[in-house]
């Protein structure tokens, strides 16, 4: 059983991860309809992969006697300047999603609700992956600069990055549905 302190702060990360993926369709979008196609596949897989991050959150909860609470969120943004704003955007959030997680961390802990911070450790492992992803995709669109061919090459280096996230989220899934 969860207390009511540990329930809700999982649902406020519940709330954050569900804003993150419609952050990152928005953002998908506009890579989209700009001509970068590689980044909206990475940004488009990003979102699926925040909403997997939700559902964990959830049957979490369900499994230990909470209660999910989904709430309202607002409008994502939907105008960029580049492709470099796109990805300092995501670094910036993903850093603000950390800071969450470790919050929520620090409650279960100053609960002693261990369950749930040995449950919240796979988030923060995936957490420093994400940050470290981002990181280095970021620093390959600076060199790249306003030069369209090291764009173009980025765009395609993108669309790798997609296919094999969703290869593993596929894993993930279906590992989490017990196939
Ligand atoms: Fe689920 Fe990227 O935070």
């Amino acid at each position: 059983m969860v207390t009511k302190i540990v329930e809700k702060a999982i649902n406020e990360q519940i709330l954050k991860e569900e804003d993150s993926s419609r952050i990152y369709i928005s953002m998908a979008s506009w890579c989209q309809v700009n001509g970068y196609q590689g980044a909206a596949a990475w940004l488009y897989a990003q979102a699926d992969e925040e909403r997997m991050h939700e559902l964990k959150l959830i049957h979490y909860l369900d499994d230990r006697g909470g209660t999910a609470q989904l709430s309202d969120l607002k409008n994502p943004v939907n105008k960029f300047k580049s492709l470099l704003d796109i990805f300092q955007q995501v670094l910036k959030h993903e850093e603000y999603i950390s800071a969450s997680i470790h919050e929520v961390y620090s409650v279960s802990i100053k609960q002693n609700d261990y369950s749930t911070s040995n449950f919240l450790q796979w988030y923060i492992t995936e957490q420093t992956e994400e940050e470290s992803t981002v990181r280095s995709i970021l620093d390959q669109i600076r060199l790249a600069g306003e030069d369209k061919g090291g764009l173009f090459m980025m765009d395609k280096e993108l669309s790798a990055l997609a296919a094999k996230k969703r290869a593993s989220l596929l894993v993930t899934t279906s590992t989490a549905a017990g196939a």
